[in-house]
């Protein structure tokens, strides 16, 4: 059941991120007069003009904030939530190699922060209904053959990235357990669309073609992940928030799953069927797939396989929509490249 944001006032975490802002602007979509909090730090991942200006009568207040400062509680007591969307985290796997420090301090720390003033919250100002967006790089990797994680399976995160998330779970369901805290988490699988930071597999490849660049492959490329379009894991966000058992984790599989090198070839064809629709005559640059790719050392530790199964299955993508939600991505991102430098809102480095 989706949650009803009418008239809510909805606090959340990392709305400058890619994720938490598509998730902003679709609640923004609908006449709901509803408030929205957003607390983001402005780190990596972060950009201001992801979250598109309120409209609807609703109403969108941005701040400037660690989840681990010991101020956020103040914001609780000041703008009494209905909701909380935790979804603030570092999140890119290859930061937490170089920074492992700012993954505990900002994920672990972040979450602990939150779940400890939203215990505190709830039993002394009023209830509220609260999601932890997590990943399915806690339960560690898979082989070729494996089965899916469900819920149940025993999470063994191998990353600084995933440990910190793994270790943010593990606190937030301790209050859970200890305090019975009124929340429940949803592990997702990659995300891909707009807004999300080029620094990303996806979006860097778009933009590497766009700008002629090669781009880097860890490896032999064959590592596996699960792809869902970001709205529908936004979608299933609020779909728990609506009804959840407290204290429960939500897996979001969609099924739909591919090696690196399977993913960018299918970016690379639908780059090219974008431009021969719009005559951008990308074609140019690089005569075939293998031309726009450049193997390097394989990532330090580099999981192999991720995919997930849930127990309380929402939806799933086919190839088709899988297909037609890249065209909206790469479209998203080929429009910010057609902008003129001083229009550009996003990615100014796009030439
Ligand atoms: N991107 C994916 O494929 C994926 C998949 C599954 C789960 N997740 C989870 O979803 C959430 C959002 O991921 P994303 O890809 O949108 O990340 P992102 O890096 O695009 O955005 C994260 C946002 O959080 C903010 N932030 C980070 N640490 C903070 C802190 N301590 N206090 C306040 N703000 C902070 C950043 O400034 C940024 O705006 C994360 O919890 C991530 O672990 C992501």
């Amino acid at each position: 059941m989706i949650y009803n944001p009418e008239k809510k006032t909805i606090l959340v975490t990392g709305g400058y991120g890619f994720i938490m802002s598509n998730l902003i602007n679709m609640l923004n979509l609908n006449n709901y007069n509803s408030t929205i909090i957003n607390v983001d730090k402005c780190g990596a991942g972060s950009n201001k003009a992801n979250i598109l200006p309120a409209t609807n009568n609703n109403n969108i207040i941005n701040i400037h904030l660690e989840c681990e400062n010991p101020k956020f509680i103040k914001i609780l007591k000041e703008y009494k939530p209905d909701a909380i969307i935790h979804g603030a985290a570092e999140s890119h796997v290859d930061r937490s190699i170089t920074d492992p420090l700012g993954f505990v301090k900002g994920n672990v720390l972040g979450t602990s922060n939150v779940v400890h003033a939203l215990d505190w919250y709830q039993k002394n100002i009023k209830p509220c209904k609260a999601v932890f967006v997590s990943t399915d790089e806690v339960y560690g990797h898979l082989g070729p053959n494996e089965e899916p994680w469900t819920e149940d399976s025993p999470i063994a995160p191998r990353s600084p990235y995933a440990s910190s998330k793994a270790g943010a779970d593990m606190i937030a369901l301790s209050f859970y357990n200890t305090f019975k805290t009124d929340f429940c988490i949803v592990r997702g699988c990659n995300n891909f669309g707009p807004r999300q930071d080029t620094e990303k597999l996806i979006p860097k490849y778009i933009t590497n073609l766009l700008n002629g660049e090669k781009m880097p492959v860890y490896g032999t490329g064959t590592n596996i992940r699960e792809w869902v379009f970001v709205d529908d894991f936004c979608l299933f966000i609020l779909d728990r928030l609506g009804s959840y058992s407290a204290g429960k984790v939500y897996n979001y599989g969609c099924g739909v799953s591919k090696n690196n090198l399977e993913l960018l070839n299918e970016v690379f064809n639908c780059m090219e069927q974008f431009c021969k629709k719009r005559d951008c005559k990308l074609e140019s640059k690089f005569k075939t797939f293998e031309d726009s790719l450049q193997y390097v050392e394989d990532r330090k530790g580099h999981d192999f396989r991720y995919a997930m199964r849930s127990n309380h299955i929402y939806g799933h993508q086919t190839e088709m929509s899988f297909r037609k939600r890249l065209m909206t991505t790469i479209e998203f991102y080929y429009n910010e490249y057609k902008q003129p430098k001083s229009a550009k809102k996003w990615f100014g480095f796009l030439r």
